[in-house]
Parts: C-alpha cells; sequence; structure tokens
C-alpha cells in the first residue's frame, strides 16, 4: 500500500504519546491532545502528527484525506482479553440471571463454559471461522483494531487446536489483529468431572507441547477460581507455559478471592485479569512484579453483580490498568471497548482519560506490543479510531451509541460509518 492517508482538523487527536512504558498514576490522565490535529500515514505507519496546519503540507496530493472536523480521534482500541471463538449462544442463561439464579449455579448444573463446549467441539473450524468472521466485523465497526483471542471451548487436544487454527485465520484473513492466547485450563469438561487429575495432565503433557511446538500461542491462561483451578494446578500449568517460552496471563480473584493476583506476581505474569476480589496485599504484589491489571467490568455489570475491581485504589498505587471487553458468550457478551469505558468511569469511577489510556496503550503493553500500537506517534503503526464527538469525553458520556466513524488498521480503511446512521454531527 503506497498511498498516503491523511487525517485533518481534528477537534481532538488524542495522542498518547508519552514514555515507551505502561503508564501509571496520575500519567494514566495525560492523554497528550492536540486540537485541530493531523495525522499523515505512509505505508501504514505514522509519519508525521501535529497541528494540521504542519501536518497537512507534507502530504501528497494524492493523499487519501479524512476530514475528521467536529471529530475525536485516538489510537484503535486493544482489547487485551477476549474469547472471540466459539459455537452457540447462551440467551438462555441470560434469562436466568435475570431471573435470579448465579452464574456459579448455573455453571454447577452443567451449563455456564460446558455448555459453550459442548457445541463449539460439535462445530467444523469451518463453522467456527465464519461465525468468529461476524464477530470480527462488529470489534472493528466499533473501533478495536487489535485483540488478545484466547481458545478455551474446546478441552480436548484436536479441539483446542482447532479454536487457535481459527484464531490464527482470522489473523490472517482479516483485518483485526488476533494476539492468541491458550486456555486449556478454562472448566474441567464434563468427562473429566470425576478425574480432574488426568484433565490437567492432559493439558500440561499433551496439549501444552502441541500449542508451543506448532507456535499457535503466545501466551497460555489459566482460570483460577474456587470450583475450577485451584492456586496450585494453575501454578502447574502456568510453570509449564512458561518453560515452553509462552507468556502468562491469569483469570484472578473474579468469583473470590482465592490467590490468584499473588500467583501472577510469583509466575511475573504479563497480566492478572478481572480481580474483582483482590485484597490489598495481592495488589500490592501485582504492582512489586510489574503485572498489569486487564479489569473486565463488563462481565460484572453482565452478570447483574455490583462487586468491581478496586480501580481507584489500584491507579493510586501504581499499577498500570488496562480495560477489555472480556467478550465471551457467557459473562460479557459485548465487542465495544465503548461500553465497557462508560461502564468504567461510572461504576469504577475511572476518568474518561484513564479510561482511554488503560484501553489503548497500556493494553498494548500487556500484549508485549506498546511499542508498536495503542498511541499515535510517528514510527508507530497507523492503527486509528474517528469517533464521532467533539471531545474524548463524549465517547462514555453518550453510553450505548457506537460513535466509532472511520477505524483504521495499518493506514487502510477497515471500517467506514460516515454515512450511515449516526452521521448527524453531534453538538
Ligand atoms: O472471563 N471466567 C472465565 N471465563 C469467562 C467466562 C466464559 C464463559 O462464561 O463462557 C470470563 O468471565
Ligand atoms: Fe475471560
Amino acid at each position: 500500500m503506497n498511498r498516503e492517508l491523511l487525517i485533518t482538523h481534528a477537534s481532538q487527536l488524542v495522542t498518547l504519546a508519552g514514555p515507551p512504558r505502561p503508564r501509571v498514576g496520575p500519567e494514566m490522565r495525560e492523554l497528550a491532545i492536540i486540537e485541530d490535529g493531523a495525522l499523515l500515514a505512509r505505508d501504514g505507519v505514522i509519519a508525521a502528527v501535529g497541528a494540521s496546519s504542519e501536518v497537512e503540507p507534507r502530504a501528497d496530493a494524492s493523499a487519501l484525506c479524512i476530514d475528521a472536523s467536529d471529530s475525536v480521534v485516538t489510537p484503535g482500541f486493544v482489547d487485551a482479553h477476549t474469547h472471540p471463538v466459539f459455537a452457540g449462544t447462551r440467551e438462555d442463561e441470560y434469562e436466568m440471571l435475570a431471573k435470579g439464579a448465579t452464574y456459579q449455579e448455573i455453571a454447577a448444573r452443567g451449563g455456564g463454559i460446558r455448555s459453550t463446549v459442548r457445541k463449539t467441539r460439535e462445530a467444523s473450524e469451518e463453522e467456527l471461522f465464519e461465525l468468529a468472521k461476524v464477530r470480527v466485523r462488529w470489534l472493528l465497526e466499533h473501533g478495536t483494531t487489535t485483540i488478545e483471542a484466547k481458545s478455551g471451548y474446546g478441552l480436548t487436544v484436536e479441539d483446542e487446536m482447532k479454536i487457535l487454527r481459527v484464531i490464527r485465520r482470522l489473523n490472517a484473513e482479516t483485518p483485526l489483529e488476533l494476539i492468541p492466547t491458550f486456555l486449556g485450563a478454562h472448566e474441567i469438561p464434563d468427562e473429566y468431572r470425576e478425574n480432574r487429575e488426568e484433565y490437567i495432565r492432559l493439558v500440561i503433557d499433551e496439549m501444552l507441547p502441541r500449542v508451543a511446538a506448532e507456535g499457535l500461542a503466545r501466551y497460555c491462561d489459566v482460570f483460577c477460581e474456587s470450583r475450577v483451578f485451584t492456586v496450585g494446578e494453575s501454578r502447574r500449568v502456568l510453570a509449564r507455559a512458561k518453560a515452553l517460552g509462552l507468556g502468562i496471563r491469569l483469570h484472578a480473584e473474579q468469583l473470590s478471592l482465592g490467590g490468584g493476583a499473588r500467583l501472577a506476581e510469583e509466575l511475573s505474569a504479563a497480566s492478572a485479569d478481572h480481580l474483582e476480589w483482590a485484597d490489598e496485599a495481592g495488589i500490592e504484589g501485582l504492582r512489586r512484579a510489574g503485572v498489569i491489571a486487564v479489569l473486565l467490568p463488563g462481565a460484572v455489570f453482565n452478570l447483574g453483580l455490583t462487586r468491581y475491581a478496586p480501580a481507584r485504589a489500584m491507579i493510586d498505587s501504581g499499577i498500570p490498568i488496562a480495560l477489555a471487553t472480556d467478550f465471551n458468550p457467557g459473562s460479557s457478551p459485548t465487542p465495544s471497548m465503548q461500553i465497557i469505558l462508560s461502564i468504567a468511569c461510572a461504576q469504577m469511577r475511572m476518568t474518561p482519560a484513564e479510561a482511554i489510556t488503560a484501553a489503548t496503550i497500556n493494553a498494548a503493553f500487556s500484549l508485549d506490543c506498546g511499542s508498536r500500537i495503542g498511541s499515535l506517534e510517528a514510527g508507530k503503526q497507523a492503527d486509528i479510531a474517528v469517533f464521532n464527538c467533539s471531545d474524548y469525553r463524549q465517547v462514555p458520556y453518550f453510553f450505548g451509541v457506537n460513535h466509532a466513524s472511520v477505524v483504521i488498521k495499518s493506514g487502510s480503511i477497515v471500517a467506514d460509518r460516515r454515512y450511515g446512521p449516526g452521521h448527524i454531527r453531534q453538538p
């Protein structure tokens, strides 16, 4: 691709320019905004960022020009925790939740993750790819340009490999960038309920070596939770993953306090995710070990719970925070990072600036991509979202609206909603 891309006259060009590391404490509120800003990209890479009057003259006459007047321009969202490859849906459980059942009760009755596993096993690789392609569209149309994508609905060697191959193919054949995570330890499948040790051995001795040998995952994750995988079991799986060269992520302290945060510290995990029940010692451990906290308030909201992760205390104690959708068919079926920002601000008392930092540059660093994506700076990949808003705070404030009007991946337009619904300019 040789054609230049020029974005001009953005009301706010939210660059997030800053130190090349996750942002902590008050840094999370510094967005490095340029008013009447412009950005020039060449060959998919950002060539210049600055005032429109300075950047415009540097563009070729043939550059593809996007007029971003009355718009906010940000880095494309980096969604650092998703489960996008699955078959079947769980609106029946959604209704049970509405009638008062809990997520754990539904899981104990054989629903939850295990119900999605049954349907995903029945689906062919091709069917899973077609289903996930629709979700990839949703993600792009909402301003997301990179996701972390987990397996975890197969739970046999072949079915986990099948899901990871679908993730690899989505990465190759759609504009979305997917960073794969192996989550074989997501749940104990039906056939091993009476023999959990055998299943853990299968994950450690058969699944992990195959996944690593075929280069199908960059990270390994475990659902460390009471009645799922204990801290001891999680440690064994993750230690093997580490020895095989995979990075570590962890579902930790989601529904109860069990020690997952301390394990993330011990293993120097790239991220500890959820953390609704994390205590002070756990939080302090994450800070010491430089673990990024990936918060998933969409799951709390959607399960009808009220206990959110202590985002304020975490920010104040200097832990870098990322936000993610946790997109999955059970606890959090939303692809929209914009909704996640709204919930983060209203329920966890993050400021809109902190939320945007968490959804872009910090999320990128949690995936070891922070030097390439997550901010709008010369030399970085041109992954960009243009929003039909005149102030970045309107993105979470007008909640439930998809504000994304143009989405760009590596300098190419991958979603264009400028002439669709929502085109009318906001005041
Ligand atoms: O992050 N906690 C475990 N995994 C998902 C839920 C998956 C599901 O319900 O299908 C989560 O919330
Ligand atoms: Fe999850």
